[in-house]
């Protein structure tokens, strides 16, 4: 089964066509990232408007890239939640569009799912149940996938997302958006004990995550540094930050592993192709005989691939939209398409 996937939740606009939610055989993305960069975050007003513009083209490239027409895939899938509200709903109306065009069915994916499926098309012998973290700009979810589409979050972040903090603490050293790139390059020419920062936990609540401490632990630390004349080693303090953000992540997974007998650990998502944290994990999983996946660096930031190979399994889990589909800012990855 084909699939004509599409992806509009942020600042990407991508379309991929992906073959039985495995093979992936065209992938475009065209990000929209420098022209963030001169706010020194997304816009969403912005996103908007060059979604408008760019997913016609790099549908069109995505089907031409295949060696296909729209006639010759299987399906349209397409991100409805979560995301910014304009920037969705662009993909999903034009996705709408293409169905209704077409005669095609429409398969709405959840953002989170798509980011976990990511793994799907970089390890072809991966199969649920694992537990996965996925930890993006926007979420830090401790997750047990029990199959395709039935997924249990099992900790999640109570204030920051981890990329969230990354950017916001690399916006502080004075590195362009999105930071969290840029401080790791940084990070691995500095000393991560160069400074003591704080590792917070949440009280009671084992797998949850809060970074919001910790971020401004570095701002402050930057702002007195300012005040008394002083200039920090950013990249000690890049890797400090980094070793503290990837410290807490690990604990906790690891904990939510040992506490729930699983020995087959994936991550996911933006942040997940941070190389501190895939070094770490590495080492975790193949210190205590775990298997460990973790997607290729080129499907870890925001893709339309990822969206055709969890849409293949929402399509056989029998997921379809009819044109009442809306999109969604904010909505529970456990949640599948029309459940209460
Ligand atoms: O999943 P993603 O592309 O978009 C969302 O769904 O949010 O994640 C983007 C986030 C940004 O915060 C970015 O700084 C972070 O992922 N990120 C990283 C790295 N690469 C991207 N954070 C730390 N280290 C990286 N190498
Ligand atoms: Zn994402």
């Amino acid at each position: 089964m084909r699939i004509l996937a599409l992806e509009s939740s942020c600042d990407e606009t991508a379309a991929a066509v992906v073959e039985d939610g495995r093979k992936i055989l065209s992938s475009v993305v065209a990000s929209q990232v420098e022209e963030h960069k001169l706010y020194g975050g997304v816009v969403p007003e912005i996103a908007s408007r060059r979604h408008c513009e760019a997913v016609v083209g790099v549908t069109q490239q995505a089907l031409d890239e295949a060696g296909m027409k729209l006639e010759d895939v299987d399906a349209i899938a397409v991100t409805y939640a979560p995301g910014l509200i304009g920037a969705l709903l662009v993909g999903v109306n034009f996705a709408k569009g293409l169905a209704v065009a077409s005669g095609k069915p429409l398969v709405p994916v959840h953002h989170l799912r798509s980011h976990i499926a990511a793994n799907y098309l970089t390890s072809p012998e991966l199969e649920p149940p694992f537990l996965c973290l996925v930890v993006s700009g926007g979420h830090s979810h401790i997750i047990e996938v029990k199959d395709y589409t039935d997924l249990r979050v099992l900790g999640r972040t109570r204030d920051d997302a981890a990329g969230e903090a990354f950017d916001k603490a690399a916006r502080a050293m004075g590195m362009p958006y999105p930071g969290g790139v840029e401080m790791d390059k940084i990070a691995e020419n500095g000393n991560p004990e160069a400074f003591a920062l704080p590792h917070p936990s949440v009280d009671g609540a084992p797998y949850d995550f809060s970074f919001s401490g910790l971020k401004t632990a570095v701002i402050n630390l930057i702002h007195n540094a300012e005040q008394k004349g002083q200039t920090l080693n950013v990249p000690d303090l890049a890797a400090s930050f980094r070793k503290a953000v990837v410290d807490c992540l690990v604990k906790n997974f690891v904990r939510a592993a040992k506490e729930t007998g699983s020995t087959k650990l994936v991550i996911a998502g933006g942040v997940s192709a941070n190389s501190l944290l895939r070094r770490r994990l590495q080492q975790e999983c193949a210190q205590r005989g775990w298997s460990f996946y973790m997607p290729l660096l080129s499907l870890c930031g925001d893709n339309a691939a990822m969206v055709g190979a969890q849409g293949y399994y929402e399509y056989c889990s029998g997921t379809i939209a009819g044109p009442d589909l809306n999109a969604c800012a904010e909505l529970p990855v456990e949640r599948s398409y029309g459940s209460k």
